[in-house]
């Protein structure tokens, strides 16, 4: 079965597998890049990765909305549960569960994850999707590197979405190092070019993995797919 995963500008991500559709990390209202209206986006779930603006963006309206269940770390979970969304699934680092679109396991991450009005986010996390018919998906969100990604690509990985914008995360040249550690059969860069600040040329990043490892780098636009 097709799964296929649209970027939909900075670090909003739909993955639809099996018949359902995933939003992950949906920042639509007030990102310059995103290619899709909020009232637009169709979700069974909502995958949050951590307590920051540009992350949980428009999840608590889109999960009202559509009925989605909001699955993030135990303490996001439990801020939107406050927040109205009546259908929301804590996990942990390293814990797995098996949701009807996939396996998810919630991996590291170092980054922050305070939420927009202060509380308590938990740790930020990065996501490991085994979907219903066994493709490996890494979705690292915001992190810098770390060594054990080398870990996460035991796993037989068949695409990496890494970040490269620097700044808050990743830079190129840590994100190409990335892919080394991750092997996978192929990257998707994000978390770029929304701001000025995190201007990169992801084309030029491309042309290094494909130069320097044999994963397939797949540069999208805002609002493009990759099917897999
Ligand atoms: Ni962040
Ligand atoms: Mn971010």
């Amino acid at each position: 079965m097709t799964t296929t995963l649209t970027w939909y500008g900075h670090a909003a991500l739909g993955l639809e597998t099996h018949g359902y559709k995933v939003a992950i990390d949906p920042f639509l209202s007030g990102n310059p890049s995103a290619s899709i209206a909020p009232e637009a986006l169709e979700a069974d779930f909502i995958l949050v990765s951590h307590g920051h603006s540009d992350h949980i963006g428009d999840s608590v309206e889109i999960a009202k909305r559509t009925g989605a269940m909001v699955v993030s770390n135990f303490e996001i979970a439990g801020w939107f549960n406050d927040k109205g969304v009546a259908k929301t699934h804590g996990q942990q680092h390293g814990g797995g569960f098996t949701h009807p679109f996939g396996h998810l396991k919630l991996t590291l991450a170092f980054h922050g994850s305070a939420l927009p009005d202060g509380s308590n986010g938990g740790n930020p996390c990065g996501f490991l999707i085994t979907t219903n018919d066994g493709k490996k998906l890494y979705f690292a969100q915001d992190t810098a590197l770390f060594s054990d990604m080398k870990l996460i690509g035991e796993a037989g990985l068949d695409l990496a979405v890494l970040p490269i914008g620097d700044n808050f995360t990743m830079g190129p040249d840590d994100a190409l190092q990335a892919v080394k550690f991750l092997q996978p059969k192929a990257v998707i860069p994000i978390h770029y070019n929304t701001w000025e600040l995190i201007a990169q040329d992801a084309d030029a990043w491309a042309q290094r993995v494909m130069q320097e490892t044999a994963a397939k780098a797949v540069v999208l636009k805002p609002g493009e797919s990759y099917s897999l």
